[in-house]
């Protein structure tokens, strides 16, 4: 194990109704009572979240300006209105409600703000220093998915080129974050599923380790991984099952708070090739995923096997003569890959209807602002593009 520093303040609220309490915690973090609400296309208008929300600041008398329009895969150019108006109604703070691209979009204004420069540089440049006020981001959760509600990171797309680019930092993770699992009822099947195959990808990223002795998050990562796989399809059969719904929400906020991460390094990869995928075709993250993780799994596992036998064996209970792990590697990955598709998930590039002929654009894309990608096993532009080719 490595040595580690963890650190996560993030304040959360779980359970049924604690989306009236989004008020109160705002106005412990906003000393102006001056906040941006901001939200996606209307989801939360049709289920009543917004109705909920809107009623528990007024009862904290906090002056609010809406923003809506964040669409999956979030655009830089709305967190560029969203600076502007927060810089001109001399707003200290932001109120995302709804999935991670309404929160990726909230932290991105709130890097944004006081911030002198553009603040793409940040998005160019993960790990740039933050030497300015960055306004805090609270959350009212409607999707398990991305983690964004407990994590450091946020996820932009900027449409000149394309590119979707992410920035990791301690000031962006969210002061509180309101988990209600009964505001997923209302999530359609497919996004259940995409929300699903992300917070398993993020159990997955940082399960394929290279790091020796890291039993404690090995097994934290298991439960985490067989707690998605069993609830996930009860939740298509049963939408409005709560203790479902909170198995699931719970997991994913736990599966990226950092907590898994500790002693160990993950590889993220699979993250960075699909969000060239999400960055040009502009499909679900959680679809991108399922399409190249098995594609991954594929090239490296060669690279420390017996990693790649563990997850079969522990993950999805292949029981086969230990000795012949090739045959156990590949019965993972295609009990993997039938989980998916149980989902409804596409697991080929071709399920998606994305052609091949931009394969070479995306691998080089994928290396463009850096070295290589992954840490299992260090992938390259070369390596990438085979790997999308076993994706075809
Ligand atoms: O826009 P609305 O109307 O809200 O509809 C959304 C959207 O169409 C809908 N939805 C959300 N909650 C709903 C609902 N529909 C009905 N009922 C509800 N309760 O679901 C659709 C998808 O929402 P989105 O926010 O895009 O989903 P998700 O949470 O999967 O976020 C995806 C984004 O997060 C990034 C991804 O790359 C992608 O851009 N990620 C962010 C990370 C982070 N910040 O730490 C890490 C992740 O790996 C990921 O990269
Ligand atoms: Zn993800």
């Amino acid at each position: 194990m490595l040595n580690f520093e963890y650190y996560n303040p993030a304040r959360i609220l779980f359970g049924k109704g604690e989306e009236r309490q989004a008020g109160r915690q705002a106005a412990r973090y906003s000393a102006k009572k001056r906040i941006l609400l901001h939200y996606g296309s209307g989801s939360i208008k049709r289920n009543g979240v917004y109705d909920r929300v809107v009623a528990s600041l007024k009862e904290e008398d906090i002056f609010f300006v809406e923003l809506p329009g964040v669409v999956p895969n979030p655009r830089y150019s709305l967190a560029q209105k969203g600076i502007q108006l927060c810089r001109e109604n001399d707003l200290d703070f932001i109120l995302a409600v709804g999935g991670g691209s309404v929160i990726d979009s909230a932290k991105c204004i709130a890097l944004g703000t006081h911030y002198q420069g553009d603040v793409w540089d940040y998005y160019l440049d993960n790990g740039k220093p933050v030497e300015h006020d960055v306004l805090g981001v609270g959350c009212v959760l409607t999707i398990p998915a991305a983690g964004s509600e407990s994590s450091t990171g946020s996820v932009i797309t900027r449409e000149e080129g394309l590119l979707k680019r992410s920035y990791d930092g301690e000031v962006l993770i969210p002061k509180f974050s309101v988990l209600n699992p009964e505001t997923t009822f209302t999530l359609p099947d497919y996004q259940t599923a995409c929300g699903a195959s992300d917070i398993l990808a993020h159990l997955m990223e940082r399960y394929f380790t290279q790091v020796p002795h890291v039993d404690v998050t090995d097994r934290l990562l298991e439960a985490d991984m067989k707690t998605i796989l069993y609830n996930a399809p009860v939740a298509l059969r049963e939408p409005d099952n709560y203790d479902v719904r909170a198995e699931i929400m719970w997991a994913g906020t736990i599966a990226h708070n950092n907590l898994l991460n500790t002693g160990r390094v993950g590889d993220w990869g699979s993250h960075n090739i699909e969000h060239e995928l999400s960055g040009i075709y502009d499909i679900a993250h959680g679809a991108g995923l399922s399409i190249v993780f098995p594609a991954w799994m594929k090239y490296v596992y060669k690279d420390n096997i017996d990693k790649f036998v563990q997850f079969a064996v522990r993950v999805f209970d292949v029981q086969l003569p230990f000795e012949d792990k090739e045959r156990i590697v590949w019965e993972g990955i295609r009990r993997l890959e039938a989980w998916y598709q149980s989902m409804g998930l596409p697991i080929r590039l071709s399920d998606a209807n994305i052609p091949g002929d931009r394969l070479e654009e995306m691998a080089k894309k994928s290396v463009l602002h850096c070295e290589h990608v992954g840490h299992f096993k260090k992938l390259y532009a070369e390596d990438v593009h085979e790997i999308l080719k076993l994706a075809l």
